[in-house]
């Protein structure tokens, strides 16, 4: 098969999920009510502005009310926490995002834990980490949820599968497994999670029908580590110094991806893979939140 046959489009499964949700976000607005995302930015990480940019921008194409809060990186602790209370109290607002990583004096867990889960759209509350490792969720972690229809959309279902996921991170590693061990249709897999303490990695992914790489590791998955026909999903997004490119760097993924293409039978490019479908998912989630504060079944 030709390398574009074998590309997972994330941009075109995204634009799908952004699709049906209009449906939606028309029924709430014709009983007055918008669906309101509000995004903390604390300090001034570039990739972090620049994702906010794309979520809030997202937002409005579908019509769906985006406030972005800035504040500088000296913000204590206390300010912060006043904010999200303030946040969780209005009505306006039903989706809360905490853009990470926050500047380092101030506790991560300790603002999502001000969040009110029922607005925790990231899906990174404990409370909402601990009704989707029990199987009832509330809310799903964007990037795992957008991976999982990914995979849905392209037709391919991970029950019954092998899928090896590098990485045990927070965002990516950790609840995208509890979520593709569930008994759930679209998921029901044998998960293996590779970390530092992996002693042949090589060897897990070889076995592998599935293999999400989410390790910040640029191009680590080459094509000696997969097997012929696996689908490769990459979430990583690398950048890479490069003084013959225009911008003086490089996005890699974490998956070397001229030479995993060879042997894959689907694979994500970077960009235009994972990406557009954890802004594609947070609208969901946002949609969700506001059908769920309103009490309304839609
Ligand atoms: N930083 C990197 N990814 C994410 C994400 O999905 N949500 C938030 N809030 N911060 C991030």
């Amino acid at each position: 098969m030709s390398k574009q046959g074998k590309l997972i489009d994330g941009k075109a499964i995204a634009k799908e999920v952004k699709v049906e949700l209009k449906e939606d976000i028309a029924a709430l607005k014709a009983i007055n009510i918008t669906p309101g995302l509000a995004a903390v930015l604390i300090g001034d990480d570039p990739a972090s502005h620049i994702y906010v940019k794309s979520k809030s921008r997202a937002c409005k194409k579908l019509g769906i009310y985006s406030e972005v809060i800035k504040r500088p990186a000296e913000t204590t602790e206390e300010e912060l926490h006043t904010l999200i209370g303030e946040l969780n109290e209005r009505s306006d607002i039903h989706g809360i995002l905490i853009q990470s990583p926050l500047p380092d004096h101030l506790d991560e867990l300790g603002a999502v834990l001000n969040v009110d889960p029922l607005k925790d759209v990231d899906g990174f509350h404990p409370v909402n980490i601990g009704h989707m490792l029990l199987g009832s969720p509330i809310f799903l972690s964007c990037t795992p949820y957008g991976i999982i229809r990914l995979l849905n959309d392209s037709g391919v279902d991970p029950e019954g599968k092998k899928v090896v996921i590098l990485g045990r991170g927070n965002i990516v590693g950790k609840p995208l497994a509890a979520i593709l061990m569930q008994k759930w249709d679209g998921c029901n897999a044998t998960v293996t999670v590779c970390h530092t303490g992996t002693t042949d990695i090589p060897a897990e992914t070889r076995q592998a029908d599935i293999i999400v790489a989410a390790i910040g590791r640029d191009r680590f998955l080459t094509g000696d580590m997969i097997k012929e026909g696996a689908v490769i999903i990459d979430v990583g997004v690398n950048r890479v110094e490069d003084p013959a490119a225009e911008k003086g760097y490089r996005i890699y993924g974490d998956v070397d991806f001229d030479d995993c293409v060879i042997k894959a039978s689907l694979i994500t490019p970077v960009p235009g893979g994972v990406g557009p479908m954890t802004i594609a998912m947070l609208m969901y989630n946002t949609v969700m939140a506001a059908k769920m504060l309103t009490g309304l079944s839609l």
